[in-house]
């Protein structure tokens, strides 16, 4: 079997196996692909900001590439932040769900993957997006002013942990899009939104077939954190490996007592 790859643009990311020669695999890819800017031999994500584990085998720096993905045009160094392939359906299924009066907080923004088709496509009155990686914001500025909808998007470089103390009580709809151990971020999720209540995305990380019961353990924690919440739905992203897949769920979330008794 050959070495697996996928394309950002014209940047090849390809899982190496052990018995795979590198050199031989750069020359089936140029060989293939004559518009190739770059071969990146990946091995994943890591740490808090989810920075990709990549060694340049083919091409120069920077790895900037250019991709299209449901009509947005993205710009991103395919070797200094990631760019999930996976979820184009889900970022679509969620820019169709706003409307032109809500007001949504991206709050792990990445280069603008939720941020941008929610502004393209929904028209909200305003987006806040939310980044913690200088590089990557950078490229989320970018993306932004090129789609543009740079008056409908308010960015912020920072730890949502913090911004969120400026932007608590504004939000009809907040985007958790991070994994895994997402529910530790539920409470900044909870605090962005307006005290009428409104809906989180929430992704993770769930082992297959434990879905309802990490509902359930959801469903505690926005109670601990005084808020009632009705799973509106619950699905799957997509399959992470053997025993993990990548989830999705859509809160309505309620704060149970009044903002002057909090
Ligand atoms: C997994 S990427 C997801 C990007 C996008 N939301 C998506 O789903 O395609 C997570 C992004 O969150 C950023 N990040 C991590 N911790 C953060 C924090 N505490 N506040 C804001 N951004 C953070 C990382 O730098 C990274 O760009």
């Amino acid at each position: 079997m050959r070495a697996r790859y996928k394309l950002i643009g014209d940047v090849a990311l390809v899982r190496l196996r052990s018995d795979d020669d590198p050199d031989e695999v750069v020359r089936r890819l140029t060989g293939k692909l004559a518009s190739l800017r770059a071969i990146l031999a990946y091995e994943g994500v890591t740490g808090e900001l989810r920075l990709p584990k990549v060694r340049l085998l083919y091409g120069e720096r920077p790895v900037v590439t250019t991709c299209v993905e449901n009509g947005v045009v993205y710009e991103l160094d395919a070797e200094q932040m990631m760019f999930s392939l996976g979820n184009k359906f889900e970022r679509a299924r969620v820019a169709a769900l706003v409307r032109d009066w809500e007001v949504v907080v991206d709050s792990f923004a990445g280069v603008g993957q939720f941020s941008v088709p929610i502004a393209v496509f929904g028209r909200p009155k305003r987006v806040h997006a939310i980044e913690l990686n200088p590089t990557a914001y950078e490229f989320l500025v970018r993306n932004v002013e090129r789609n543009g909808v740079a008056a409908r998007v308010s960015t912020h470089l920072g730890d949502c942990r913090e911004v969120v103390g400026s932007l608590e009580g504004v939000a009809d709809r907040v985007v958790l899009g991070y994994f895994p151990g997402t529910l530790r971020y539920l409470d900044v999720g909870l605090r962005f939104l307006k005290c009428c209540g409104g809906v989180i995305h929430l992704h993770d990380l769930v082992r297959k077939g434990a879905e309802e019961d990490y509902a359930s353990e959801v469903v505690r924690a926005a109670r601990e954190e005084d808020h009632t919440v009705r799973v509106l739905r619950m699905g799957r992203v997509k399959s992470y490996s053997a025993k993990w897949d990548h989830v999705i769920l859509d809160l309505f979330c309620l704060p149970m007592r009044s903002p002057s008794t909090r």
